[in-house]
């Protein structure tokens, strides 16, 4: 079927298209009702149903006969390691790894913290949480203790699982000693840890607590997949939002099925028995959807990459892992192709590996700029689609989705609207815009299935964050515009939330460290334009009166107190000390102003500023630092 057929009925009968698409995966009961609302007024679909995600993901495979072909290969340049498993095999990890969990109390509906590096038992941790109905959170391992205690005490998890260590390039990172910290900060540690033991590095163990995961591999009974209601939670994913405190975005178990499933046939267009690549981490969504859940579900081969798109060993890993291993869909970040670009402009690693098997790059996380674009199209034979979508989304809203029909690309367009999402262009007046005007894009309710239905314990932000805005509408803080032709462009986030080499983070938790420097009168934190990264955020910082420091120090203090307490991954690496910021007439500092000036040469002047001499002063402190707001590339 056509795309235009399918995405017109999936809005003008939503019912009836997802019981079509639920009608391809399994339930052990279906549903009683496809779409309804709960307690809280919010959309829940499937609510009846009966399934188990993990035995979607293995079991189902083992016993329509596939149990010897491979589900997972791992590839690990930096241990220099590869292995394959079976679904069987990972099936009989998974059961009786859900039995080490099972015997330390862990029971259905309660949380589990994964803080994992990218090795197959992070699959199997998350999967056999999926097999007794706990719910897991993985939180990345580039966050730092004070993230991970903040996680923990929002999820209040019965247990912690781990590794002694995690590898960037060539550095070992203990990760245990991360865990003791964060488990010391927290109000609700989780009373056991399990430590899987790296060769890497020795971690140290806290008896009555920490339990290795050989030994509780050896010693528990494996245990069937349990079902769980559609509607129960499969997972809580920390995501950051305009303040400091993060976003528990809660996926549950029926809708998302139906909806990894069907995005795997109509957007990625991969069939069971392929090899399906998303190069991410599993601390992301990107990770949890396209490594774990859909590729199995889909009954496709998954890679877990441990490593990163250069240095491990060079420019060419991954050009090497889609030939190595038959990659048909490949999926990453445009700043990994940057980092790539930077390193091998000619794509000279290329010519070394043979990866005509590729069917489709796809790549989201961030804006594809067009000239990563141009030179991925130069240097390769397939298509390469950019597709938008978001934590909250669990998959995407917009893209090429070849599985149905194959639309010429636009350079720099998402191209069309994924079916189940209907999209608005608003305008300040919270109404919608015709084609070709730029505004904050909206998704009309409901959303289809795997979509967020509510925050872990606060719904009541759920609903500010996301559901007041324009009533009627999911507000996605994205800004971007639809073309004549239909095609949408994404322009970027229109609030405090930043994307740094692909990573989501909040501008908001850098400014509470940052903040709170006894030298720091006030301050805000924005993101800059950065060749590699995409941006990099940047502190503008006014000092008390009377503080006493040298600005080349204050910058080493407060670089190193946001890697501490917000962890390497936000690559704050660059303050600017100035007189003052531009504020509204009461005193509200001006962020979006600060964010224009650091973007782009041309802001209007907001009509509440105080006083619009400022404005150049921060454009003459970013000039006289770094040229101009691009020169700090
Ligand atoms: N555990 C511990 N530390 C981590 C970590 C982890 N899992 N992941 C990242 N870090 C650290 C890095 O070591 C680095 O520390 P440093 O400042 O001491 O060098 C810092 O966090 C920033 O890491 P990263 O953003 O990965 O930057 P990088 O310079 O090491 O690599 C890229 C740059 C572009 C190669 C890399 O970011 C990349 O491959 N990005 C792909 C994007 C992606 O996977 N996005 C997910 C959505 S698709
Ligand atoms: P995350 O929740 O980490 O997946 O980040 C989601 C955010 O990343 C979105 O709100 C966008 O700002 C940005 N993003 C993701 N994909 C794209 C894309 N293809 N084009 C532009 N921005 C994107």
């Amino acid at each position: 079927m056509g795309y235009e057929v399918e995405y017109r009925r999936s809005i003008t009968d939503p019912e009836g298209f997802w019981r079509e698409a639920a009608e391809d995966i399994e339930w052990f009961d279906a549903p009683a009702e496809i779409l309804g609302t709960d307690e809280n007024g919010n959309h829940r679909w499937y609510r009846g149903g009966k399934l188990n995600t993990a035995y979607l993901a293995l079991d189902r495979h083992c016993k329509l006969g596939r149990g010897d072909d491979v589900a997972v290969i791992y590839d690990s340049p930096v241990t220099d390691t590869k292995e394959r498993f079976t679904f069987a095999e990972m099936r009989d990890r998974v059961a009786r790894f859900a039995g080490a969990l099972r015997g330390l109390g862990v029971d259905k509906g309660d949380r589990v913290v994964i803080y994992m590096p990218m090795v197959p038992e992070t699959v199997v941790a998350m999967l056999a949480c999926a097999r007794i109905g706990a719910v897991h959170s993985v939180v990345f391992g580039g966050f730092s203790p004070h993230e991970l205690a903040v996680r923990i005490d929002d999820a209040q998890p019965k247990a912690l699982v781990t590794a002694s260590c995690g590898i960037e390039l060539d550095r070992v990172i203990p990760y245990k000693p991360i865990i003791d910290k964060a488990l010391a900060q927290s109000a609700h540690p989780p009373g056991n840890v399990v430590v899987l033991q790296r060769p890497q590095a020795e971690a140290e163990m806290q008896s009555g607590r920490d339990h290795w995961w050989d030994d509780l591999m050896a010693g528990a009974e494996p245990v069937d997949p349990v079902p769980v209601d559609a509607t129960d939670p499969l997972y809580i994913l920390y995501t950051s939002g305009t303040t400091g405190k993060p976003k528990g975005v809660v996926r549950d178990n029926g809708g998302h099925a139906v909806a990894m499933n069907y995005s795997m046939r109509t957007v990625y267009d991969a069939h069971p028995g392929e090899v399906f690549w998303a190069a991410s981490d599993v601390g992301w969504v990107v990770g949890h959807s396209y490594i774990v859940y859909a590729p199995l579900i889909r009954g496709c081969t998954t890679v877990v990459f441990e490593g990163k798109p250069v240095k491990t060993p060079d420019a060419g890993t991954f050009w090497r892992i889609i030939a190595e291993h038959d990659v048909r869909t490949f999926f990453t970040a445009p700043t990994a192709f940057r980092a790539i670009k930077k390193e091998d402009p000619e794509a000279k690693h290329l010519e070394r590996y043979d990866i005509s098997g590729l069917r489709n790059l796809f790549v989201a996380g961030e804006r594809l700029d067009p000239p990563t674009y141009e030179w991925l199209h130069e240097h390769l034979h397939c298509p390469v689609i950019d597709h938008w979508w978001q934590t909250e989304t669990g998959w995407p809203i917009v893209a090429n989705p070849v599985g149905l029909e194959r639309f010429p690309v636009k350079s720099g367009s998402a191209t069309f609207p994924v079916p189940g999402y209907q999209m608005e262009i608003m305008g300040d007046d919270a109404q919608a815009l015709p084609r070709g005007q730029s505004g904050n894009i909206a998704i009309r309710l409901p959303l289809p299935p795997g979509c967020l239905p509510t925050l872990w314990n606060d719904n009541a932000r759920f609903r500010s964050s996301y559901m007041e805005t324009y009533p009627g509408y999911y507000f996605t803080g994205d800004g971007g515009h639809i073309d004549e032709d239909g095609y949408v462009f994404i322009m970027g986030r229109v609030d405090d939330v930043i994307n740094v080499a692909g990573h989501r983070l909040s501008t908001g938790g850098m400014e509470e460290v940052v903040g709170s420097h006894p030298a720091v009168a006030e301050c805000a934190v924005v993101g800059m334009p950065d060749e590699l990264k995409g941006q990099l955020p940047v502190g503008f910082v006014v000092l008390k009166d009377g503080a006493d420091i040298e600005p080349a120090q204050l910058e080493r203090e407060l670089i190193n107190s946001v890697r501490e307490e917000v962890g390497a991954v936000a690559a704050f690496k660059r303050v600017l000390v100035v007189d003052r910021l531009p504020k509204t007439r009461s005193g509200k500092i001006l962020r979006k102003t600060i964010r224009g000036l650091a973007t782009q040469q041309e802001v209007p002047v907001p009509a509440t500023i105080d006083d619009p001499a400022i404005m150049d002063e921060i454009r003459d402190a970013l000039r006289e630092r770094w040229g101009g707001p691009e020169g700090a590339s």
